[in-house]
């Protein structure tokens, strides 16, 4: 797949995420999404949708390469990229939870490069995912 005007590097990511999203658990919904997190060392970590018969249990592909990447020992906020690819009309947006996650556990610059299956890509940033979360620091209490 071309991802025209993308980065070799981030054309990379892309493709270890369309690779990934073929092993994607989807019997109910069928709709198969890939993640690629790229680390401080130059690994990359993948990730595909996992659904449960409960629905409620489904592990999204981003949260699937997170929770990977730091089963393996990597730090939270030491991340420095992240691809996600479905095949949607335009390039895949990622559910609120999973932008929860990235805001806790990815440096809020870091980039974000959402695809599809066409080719076509977008780019955007943690925070620019979600201004204004909940983070960790929310949880330090003001004195009274
Ligand atoms: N899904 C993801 O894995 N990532 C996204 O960014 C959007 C949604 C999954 C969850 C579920 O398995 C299927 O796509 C349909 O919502």
């Amino acid at each position: 797949m071309e991802f025209e005007g993308l980065s070799q590097s981030y054309t990379t990511l892309m493709r270890a995420a369309e690779e990934v999203m073929r092993r994607a658990y989807v019997p109910y919904s069928g709709f198969q999404v890939g993640a690629a997190l790229l680390d401080s060392d130059g690994h990359v970590h993948e990730g595909c949708n996992v659904e449960n018969a409960a629905y409620g249990p489904t592990n999204c592909a981003e949260r699937t390469a997170l929770f990977r990447a730091i089963a393996d020992g990597k730090q939270a906020g030491t991340f420095k990229a992240i691809a996600v690819i479905g095949a949607t009309e335009g390039p895949i947006s990622p559910c609120g939870i999973c932008r929860q996650v990235l805001v806790e556990l990815c440096p809020p610059d870091m980039p974000v490069i959402m695809g599809n299956t066409k080719g076509d890509w977008t780019m955007t940033t943690v925070t620019e995912l979600l201004p204004g979360a909940f983070t960790p620091s929310s949880l330090h209490k003001e004195e009274r």
